[in-house]
């Protein structure tokens, strides 16, 4: 019974399940049309031009990368002091910049991952950063711009109620949101897509602490979360799109 209730999460990290594929079914092999890099986007949304992230972060870093690893750390408390354009956009950069898009079907990012199919999209929950007024926003990576999604005055206690509640969240300046569009993986992976869609995340992750590090700011990524009233907060379907990480970031409290 024990080791039973363990199975499939255990399975699901293995890589056992690559033998069972036949790969000559997946959508990639079956000539299916590749999943798109990025969701489609209401162009009538207002868009928020982001100054260049690489720049940002070249300035703003006080510290060599060593130095940013050495260091790097979860911080839960926050100043209520805003974040600058340019601390968000050196961040939105890191955690999900685009290098070089290489054709249709392919780009390569800031962070690794398995066969380049980057799954993720990253909504935000703004609640304090300069001259943007608090709501749901969307980063498109490819021009590097946020999307306006819904203003809303309330979000900083609307994301930490749909993160179980934790302060951190609560009193973040801006809160991370990563959606998973699995599809992408699924198309050339399929059941094997799920295992790296997790790893895929943690790449994320850390890059993120690091640039926040080496600006001196203030993150703690979280995995604890309801998940459906994410979902609902960020308005993905739940099933194409979803939840899987999100980063609570702000100035760090004077302590
Ligand atoms: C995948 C993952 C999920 C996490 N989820 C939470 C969380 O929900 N709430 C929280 O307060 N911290 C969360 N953390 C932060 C960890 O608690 C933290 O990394 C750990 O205590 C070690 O501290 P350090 O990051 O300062 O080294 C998470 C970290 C990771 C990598």
């Amino acid at each position: 019974m024990g080791k039973q209730r363990f199975e499939a999460g255990r399975f699901f990290l293995k890589d056992t399940i690559r033998q069972q594929i036949d790969f000559s079914q997946t959508g990639q092999a079956l000539h299916k049309p590749a999943p798109a890099l990025q969701q489609i986007c209401d162009l009538a949304l207002a868009r928020i031009v982001l100054p260049s992230g690489k720049e940002a972060l070249n300035r703003l870093a006080t510290m060599p990368v060593s130095a940013a690893i050495a260091s790097r750390e979860s911080v839960r408390n926050y100043s209520g002091a805003s974040l600058t354009l340019e601390e968000l956009s050196a961040l939105l950069w890191a955690v999900q910049g685009v290098r070089r898009v290489v054709g249709p079907t392919t780009a390569l990012r800031t962070v690794p991952s398995a066969g380049a199919r980057h799954s993720f999209e990253t909504y935000l929950a703004i609640d304090r950063v300069e001259a943007l007024e608090p709501g749901v926003y969307r980063y498109l990576p490819f021009e590097h711009v946020l999307v306006l999604m819904r203003s809303d005055g309330d979000i900083g206690s609307k994301a930490g109620e749909a993160c179980l509640r934790q302060g951190c969240v609560t009193k973040a300046a801006v809160s991370l949101f990563w959606t998973t569009v699995p599809n992408r993986m699924e198309w050339r992976y399929d059941l094997a897509a799920h295992k790296v869609i997790a790893v895929d995340a943690g790449h994320v992750g850390q890059n993120l602490y690091l640039a926040a590090a080496a600006m001196g700011l203030g993150v703690c990524t979280i995995a604890a979360y309801y998940q459906d009233k994410c979902d609902l907060l960020l308005g993905v379907d739940g099933e194409e799109e979803f939840t899987v990480y999100i980063a609570a970031v702000g100035k760090k409290k004077n302590i």
